[in-house]
C-alpha cells in the first residue's frame, strides 16, 4: 500500500479521529513538544513541521514566529488542504517527503515531526535530510507511537489495541486506515532503537515517555 494512501482516505476526518483515538491527549503532547523547542527561539528562526498532516504543530509556532518563517511539509495534499482551511495564517505549505526535502542546507533552526517518523520509507535517508536542512545545533523534535512496552503487554490492553482501535476507527472512517495505524505502530521500532538511529546525526537532548511508559514518546535531538 502506498504510504500516503491511508491519509488520502481519512484526510477530512483525521482531526476528529485524532481527538477520539487519543481522547484529546494529542493536543497536550503537541504542546509539550512545542514547549521543549520554543524556549529562546529568536524571531529570525525558521521552523519546519515535517509530516505536518493538517498543520497542528506548525500552527503552535505562530505564537512565537512570523508566519513566513513557519514551513509545513507533507506528501499528502488532501491532509494539507484540511490544514490550509484550519490555519489560513500559515502560508508555507510544501508537498514533500522527508527523504527528499526541497530546502537548502542549514535553512532551519528547528524541525518537528509528530506521528510521522513511522511512515518514513527510509529513516536513515530522512534523518540525514533533516540534519542537512538544520543549522548546526539546530533541534529535531519528535513525537511517536512505539510498540506496546513490555509492562503494558497484559491481556486487556492487547485486546483493546488489536480490536478496539480499528473498531473505533470504523465508527468514523474506513477500517483499513486504522488497521494501518495499529500495524505501523506495532511493527515500529522501540524508542531505544530510534535513539540509536538518531545518534548517527544528532545528540539526544531529551527523551520523555508521555504515555504508557513509552508507548508515546517525546524526543528532542540536537544536530551534531
Ligand atoms: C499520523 S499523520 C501525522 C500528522 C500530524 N503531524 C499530526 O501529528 O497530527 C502522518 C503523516 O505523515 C505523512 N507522511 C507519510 N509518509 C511520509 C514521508 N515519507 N515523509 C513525510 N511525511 C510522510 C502522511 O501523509 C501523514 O500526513
Amino acid at each position: 500500500m502506498p504510504v500516503k494512501q491511508p491519509f488520502n482516505e481519512i484526510a477530512k476526518k483525521y482531526d476528529l479521529l485524532n481527538d477520539f483515538m487519543s481522547l484529546g491527549l494529542h493536543r497536550a503532547w503537541k504542546n509539550s513538544l512545542f514547549g521543549a523547542l520554543s524556549d529562546g527561539l529568536p524571531q529570525s528562526a525558521r521552523v519546519l513541521d515535517l509530516a505536518t498532516g493538517t498543520g497542528d504543530v506548525a500552527s503552535l509556532f505562530l505564537k512565537r514566529l512570523p508566519p513566513e518563517r513557519i514551513f509545513a511539509a507533507d506528501p499528502c495534499e488532501p491532509m494539507m488542504n484540511e490544514g490550509k482551511k484550519k490555519y489560513p495564517e500559515l502560508k508555507q505549505w510544501h508537498c514533500a517527503m522527508a527523504e527528499s526535502l526541497p530546502f537548502e542546507e542549514q535553512f532551519f533552526s528547528v524541525v518537528t515531526c509528530t506521528f510521522g517518523v513511522r511512515n518514513f520509507q527510509d529513516r536513515t535517508l530522512a534523518f540525514q535530510e533533516i540534519a542537512r536542512v538544520l543549522k548546526p545545533n539546530g533541534k529535531f523534535g519528535i513525537l511517536e507511537i512505539h510498540p506496546i512496552p513490555q509492562k503494558l503487554r497484559y491481556f486487556p490492553f492487547r485486546i483493546f489495541w488489536r480490536y478496539g482501535i480499528p473498531l473505533w476507527g470504523r465508527l468514523f472512517s474506513r477500517l483499513r486506515a486504522y488497521e494501518y495505524l495499529r500495524d505501523t505502530a506495532a511493527q515500529f521500532i522501540s524508542p531505544e532503537v530510534m535513539v540509536e538511529e538518531l545518534q548517527r546525526f544528532f545528540e539526544i537532548e531529551e527523551r520523555k515517555p508521555l504515555l504508557g511508559g513509552g508507548l508515546v514518546t517525546l524526543i528532542v535531538a540536537k544536530k551534531r
